[in-house]
């Protein structure tokens, strides 16, 4: 583990306000990343260390709290793509307690704030903490008006379309509900749901979603109501917000109104005498985690009396009546038999931890990364070691550390292969780069295996039939060896082949025989190039507009004080380091044969240029924010492929902006020059689909 920072005590005025400005941007980037891309960059427990940190200096040193620090925050400003909504009441967060003495220091501070009578005890309300998407639920005249995310505590995103998909969120409330009710509580997928759904995104080559939490803030924040509805979702209540009339006299019996009133409340939920009660909730609670089909990551005290909820009151962020308190990361130790390295596509080398089976908050793990060959180097793992184990949220697990003092006398440090694995090439690693990459191109099976299975994939030939399993079998029996191979595949040979008949053989062949016409963009991708993604390749596509000037393009490029070089480099999101890779393919002995090979059986249709009455022909577009659809290469080259330009700022000359959430300074910039702005919606409803 990491040296411990020096005691706040300990620093300079200058050492603390330098640590305190970085630490703030760093805080302030992680919470962009968590509330507006969905996509976490950090663990919670370290995002929680690096919080504490803050709070810590800010205490010893309270001339560096600003308005604008995250200790004062909730989350991040908010995205655009749905309409705000100000929370009557705001929606708040909760502080964080690691260890029993914190959770007992939190009753103290509950004491000495209210100074109940000795023999009165602070009854506490224990509960799961459901690691999903808060939400608020307003219901007037006892109908679900509105719900809205938490956003940045104030202002949250208008999702009630989406909300009203969700079983568990009643449409309406009993007549004796009160007129106003504002509920809250936690949206979350169920972790079955969330492995099929990954199962489903992967099987049509969609992304795949790194935990149920992001998962479900991806189903949710959807601008098509009809994916979020695809989706499963589920609600627990467990807040309240605005209210017409308080609806109970304790927390406890506020939880019981909510189930009458039609809402899941989670059934694990404790009423706690004291301190040792609460404790003993948190310790069951821990116990029956790996058995939940949701994920929770602590569990939260609440006063129960709503009185002292009310006089205890908030500072800055979070209730004084209320703490979280974390779980640890799941982890496990084990033993780490080998290291496999693993040779991609492109020859990268990964390397595999493989280890004896252990089971890490409720799943068997035998595999976990270890990133790359730094890494090993970093933390000194050695086969033979006992290892950490962790599973954080995340679908893959990583080797922590390795415990010294059990490590193996014979143990020695792990060399890092400096040949492919596979065809024994020289791994070489450029300066810049963290991965180690074989030299042996086609020659490599491994990547030979990983390029076929990239060339029948579904964005390039796409061919029915024809999966990354038939591949590799056909492979390894000498029937494909090369991308031309699978054009020259013989009915009979095929239908002989185990699983395999006469009609299953011809229909293969036949959905073979359909790719043979195939688009330049598609045909360039379906190569696989490093860097060369569907963007790219239809940029390249673009440009050339034939497979023959392409080819005679490239073969020109290769000096590099040629027209055609400074062309492709100039080529608007190509640039030097993608043209290096374009050219070191096409300049490769074999890539030189797979491609006269392929041009030799295949018809590659002329990639159709746009036609120029599309909306957009001669339009100057910008995007920005994050787009949810597509990427951002793909958004362009299809605008591009659509006849118009796309710039990457704001300016007078351009003519329309497309803004997903967190657009920021440009959709700012927009606004002033008074440019028209639209949604990735109304963007892709304006170019078809
Ligand atoms: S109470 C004013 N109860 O945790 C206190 N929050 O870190 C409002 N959460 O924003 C929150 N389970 O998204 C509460 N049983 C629970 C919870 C819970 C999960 C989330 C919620 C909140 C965050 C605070």
């Amino acid at each position: 583990m990491s040296d411990s920072p020096p005691n706040p005590d300990d620093l300079t005025p200058e050492q603390a306000a330098g640590e305190h400005a970085r630490l703030a941007a760093e805080i302030a980037e992680h919470n962009r990343l968590y509330y507006q891309e969905d996509a976490p960059g950090v663990s919670d427990a370290e995002y929680d260390a690096q919080l504490r940190r803050l709070q810590d200096i800010e205490a010893k040193f309270p001339d560096l709290i600003t308005p604008d620090s995250p200790t004062q925050k909730v989350g991040a400003p908010l995205s655009s793509g749905f309409t705000k909504i100000r929370h009557t009441v705001p929606m708040l967060s909760l502080g964080n307690a690691f260890s029993d003495d914190d959770v007992t220091d939190f009753v103290a501070r509950i004491r000495r704030f209210l100074n109940p009578p000795e023999d009165e005890p602070v009854v506490l309300v224990a509960e799961p903490k459901i690691d999903g998407l808060s939400v608020s639920l307003r219901y007037e005249n006892q109908s679900f008006v509105r719900g809205a995310t938490r956003g940045d505590g104030n202002e949250g995103e208008d999702i009630t379309a989406n909300l009203r998909t969700i079983a568990d969120i009643p449409a309406t409330l009993p007549d004796d509900a009160p007129d106003i009710v504002e509920v809250r509580g936690e949206v979350y997928m169920p972790k079955s749901a969330f492995n099929a759904l990954n199962e489903r995104q992967e099987a049509a080559g969609d992304k795949v979603f790194a935990n149920p939490r992001n998962a479900a803030a991806g189903s949710l924040r959807q601008l098509d109501t009809s994916i979020t509805a695809s989706r499963t979702l589920r609600m627990f209540a467990y807040a309240w917000g605005e209210m017409s009339e308080e609806p109970a006299g304790t927390h406890w019996w506020f939880l019981e109104r909510l189930r009458e009133w039609g809402f899941r409340v989670n059934s694990l939920m404790e009423h706690c005498e004291d301190v040792e009660e609460a404790l003993a909730a948190y310790r069951n609670i821990a116990e029956v985690r790996p058995t939940l089909d949701y994920d929770i990551d602590g569990v939260v005290y609440k006063v129960n009396r709503l009185s002292w909820q009310t006089r205890l009151g908030f500072v800055s962020r979070a209730p004084r009546w209320a703490i979280a308190h974390k779980f640890p990361a799941e982890q496990a130790t084990t033993i780490l038999r080998d290291i496999d390295i693993q040779v991609g596509r492109t020859g990268a080398l990964t390397p595999v931890a493989r280890l004896e089976p252990v089971t890490v908050g409720g799943v068997v793990v035998s595999n976990a990364t270890l990133h790359n060959e730094d890494e090993i180097a970093r933390k000194d793992v050695r086969i033979g070691d006992t290892v950490v184990i962790q599973r954080a949220g995340d679908v893959i697990p990583q080797v922590v550390e390795p415990v010294l003092d059990k490590r193996p006398k014979d143990a020695k440090p792990y060399k890092f292969p400096k040949r492919c694995p596979v065809c024994g090439s020289e791994a070489v690693r450029p300066e810049d780069e963290v991965a180690r990459r074989c030299t042996g191109g086609l020659i490599c099976a491994a990547q030979a295996v990983e390029r076929l299975k990239h060339f029948v994939s579904r964005n390039a030939f796409d061919i029915e039939g024809l999966g990354a399993k038939h591949i590799v079998a056909f492979w390894e029996d000498g029937l494909v060896k090369e991308p031309a191979d699978i054009f020259k595949l013989d009915q009979a040979v095929i239908a002989e082949r185990e699983g395999w008949g006469e009609q299953s053989a011809q229909n293969l062949i036949d959905a073979i025989a359909e790719r043979e016409n195939i688009p330049l963009d598609r045909f360039i991708f379906a190569l696989g190039v490093r860097q060369v993604g569907q963007a790219t390749a239809r940029l390249l596509a673009y440009t050339y507009g034939t497979l023959e000037a392409w080819r005679a393009a490239m073969a020109a490029a290769q000096k590099p004080d040629s027209d055609a070089y400074s062309e492709l480099v100039n080529i608007d999101g190509i640039g030097p380091s993608v043209a290096a890779d374009v050219l070191a393919f096409v300049h490769e002995k074999h890539n030189q044969k797979v491609l006269k090979d392929l041009a030799a059986v295949l018809d590659v249709a002329p990639f159709e240029k746009p036609a120029s009455d599309s909306p957009v022909a001669g339009k100057t577009i910008v995007f920005t924010g994050t787009l949810e659809q597509m990427t951002r290469p793909e958004a362009k080259a299809r605008a591009e492929a659509l006849g118009a330009k796309v710039s990457g700022s704001v300016s007078k000359k351009t003519d329309l902006v497309v803004a997903g959430p967190g657009s920021g300074s440009k959709g700012k910039k927009a606004e002033e020059l008074g440019i028209e702005t639209i949604n990735e919606g109304a963007w892709l409803k304006l170019i078809g689909g």
